[in-house]
Formats: structure tokens, sequence, C-alpha cells
């Protein structure tokens, strides 16, 4: 369906939890964050009912989120059923690698279509630093699991920042080198714990000149092939198997091209990544709405989309307060 701007909104992102077992430094504090209650969480038939709701409006990719998606228990179920769904063309999950290695062929059985792991160090102590866990082993065995299960469509997530990562950025982007994935860089963005964080993301116009310095020319991948993904800009490298991205957040705004909502762990369909403006599904589920009411709140609430994310309005009430594993990315 299209919103009041005319854009087409064809993606639902859905957290499945705020939960995580990493900590990192941009997301998360280390302590006093705040649960959400078991209760309070969306059953896997309420989402089903909503992608449902969704996909008879015309939305055709789901990615799972979280948090760490991949610690709601029995997700491959939920994979599974959403496959199901008629007009669901896409299921895709975003994670940070910890629980691949156990749980891969399960994703894979369950029909996967996409994955895309945050990795933003090769280095172990570093990734022990940003992330305050241990873990770098455990995502390393992850990403080689999925690769040598021959999970096609995977990306890495990488958000560079100076003086932590930045000297990694051309090794970063050599994964793409080796193997035909995509390495996607990320902008710091200003939401939850990234500016307390004391961490300065590297800006895309730096990553390109010193991918630049170690490969050569970047040539832009012309026609979006997909009309479903993301916000990123896609280049080849000489001699690379795969591509690597960059998602300009503040400069380049992605909103005009905008083809998502959002839903978060607490079943509340947020419409834009940065505002608060949106519709609690939960209340009107558990009030026992119909199917048809719910596809014509789900209607008006998506036509009413706001046109931008207000990142460099830090006085807008309008603005979200939730952060980054609340929302989901
Ligand atoms: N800015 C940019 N990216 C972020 N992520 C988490 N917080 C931020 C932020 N403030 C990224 C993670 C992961 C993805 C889900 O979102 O690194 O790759
Ligand atoms: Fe967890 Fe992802 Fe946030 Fe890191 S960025 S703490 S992996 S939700």
């Amino acid at each position: 369906m299209q919103d009041q701007y005319e854009r087409k909104i064809e993606y639902v992102r859905i957290s499945l939890t705020d939960r995580c077992n990493l900590r990192c430094r941009y997301c998360m504090p280390e302590l006093g964050v705040e649960k959400m209650r078991h209760e309070d969480i969306l059953t896997f038939t309420e989402i089903l009912r909503i992608v449902q709701g969704m996909a008879a409006l015309g939305v055709k990719k789901v990615r799972l989120t979280g948090g760490e998606p991949l610690v709601r228990r029995d997700i491959a179920e939920l994979i599974f059923a959403l496959r199901q769904i008629p007009g669901i063309e896409q299921v895709a999950l975003t994670t940070n690698g910890v629980l691949l290695s156990e749980l891969g062929e399960d994703l894979m059985r369950a029909g996967l279509t996409g994955l895309n792991i945050s990795l933003d160090t090769l280095r172990a102590e570093t990734f022990t630093e940003i992330t305050r866990r241990p873990l770098f082993t455990q995502v390393q065995a992850g990403a080689a699991k999925m690769l040598s299960l021959g999970m096609e469509n995977i990306k890495f997530n990488c958000v560079p920042i100076y003086e932590v990562n930045d000297g990694e950025i051309p090794a970063l982007a050599a994964l793409a080198k080796a193997y035909p994935v995509k390495v996607r860089f990320i902008e710091l963005m200003p939401i939850g714990c990234a500016y307390a964080s004391g961490y300065r993301g590297v800006l895309m116009a730096d990553v390109q000149r010193r991918l630049e310095k170690a490969y050569g020319r970047l040539r832009p991948v012309r026609n979006k092939q997909d009309a479903l993904q993301g916000p990123a800009e896609y280049y080849r490298l000489a001699g690379f198997a795969g591509q690597v991205g960059f998602i300009d957040a503040m400069e380049h705004k992605f909103c005009a091209d905008c083809n998502r909502v959002r839903l978060t762990a607490e079943g509340f369909l947020k419409l834009c990544l940065n505002q608060k403006n949106g519709l609690d599904l939960r209340a009107l589920l558990r009030q026992g709405i119909s199917d048809d009411n719910l596809k014509l709140a789900l209607r008006q609430a998506i036509f009413r989309k706001p046109a931008e994310h207000l990142f460099k309005d830090s006085q807008n009430t309008a603005r979200d307060s939730r952060a980054m594993y609340q929302v989901g990315g």
C-alpha cells in the first residue's frame, strides 16, 4: 500500500525481544536495562495475525530483529510459519551471530531467505571492548557455519568508530572479496547510548576514501535489483566476489525512499525509526479486534507515516526515546 507521501510500504521489521546476549556500547548500557515482561511481548500467534493483515495490504518482506532475535525460543518455527503466509516473499533475520552455530541448520530448514550479521571487528579484543562480552569466536564460527551451509544473501553490518575499529575498514570489506556477500558500513546514529558511549562514528565519505585507497575505485551498482532492499548504496571493487554498501543516515536522508514500518516486541506499530507515533496493535488484538478491522487500522496508521526522521532536530517532541535494542534498527 502507499502512504500519504506515495511511498510504497512493502517491508516490516519485527523486533522479537529487547533482550540481547551482548552489550554493545553504542546500543545498550551494561546495567540498569529494564526488561520487557514476557506477558507484554507479542506471542507468535499475535505476530502471525499482524503479518497476515499486513500481507493483505501488500507487505512482502519481513525482517526479524531484536535485541537479539535468536535468544527468542523457537524462532525457526516462527520463520517457517511466516514463510507460509500468502504474499510474504522474503523472511530475513538480523543477528549478532553469537547463536548461529547452534541454530544455523534450523534456520536454513525453516526457509530463511536473508541474513544480516552484525560484525564490527575481526579482532577478539576489539570485539570484547565494543560488545563487553568475550564472544568473538562464537560469532566467527556462526558466520563460517552459515557460509558453509550455503546460506544466500548474507550481509555483514559494520559500524566504524574512530580509534576503535576504523583501522579494520579494509579488512572488514575484504570479506566481500573472498565471499559473495555484502559488507555494509553504517554511520553511527544518534540513538540510545550512541553518544553517551563517547564513540565517534566514521563518516561514510571517510570510509569510502579509505576503501578506494586500499582497493581502487568504487563502482556504483546501477539498478536497484531489488525493490525491497534497504537504504544502503552498493558498490563493486575490482576482484571482489561480493559488494560493499554504505548507509549514510545523517547526511543523505533515506526517508524519501522509505518502504518500511516497524513492530516492537510489545506490539507497537512504529511508522518511523525515530518518531513516537504509531499504533498499539497489542491492545487491539487483546481486545478481540476482527481481521477486517485490524486491516483497516493498519491501513489508516500506515497511511499517516511521517515524512522523515528527526535525527538533527534533537528538541523535537515527536522524536522517540526508545533505544536501538528496543526498536531493532
Ligand atoms: N547507530 C548505527 N547502528 C547501530 N546499531 C545499533 N545501534 C546503532 C547506532 N546507534 C547497529 C548494530 C547492528 C544493527 C542491528 O544496528 O551494530 O549491526
Ligand atoms: Fe545486542 Fe545488537 Fe545492541 Fe549489540 S547492537 S547490544 S548485538 S542489540
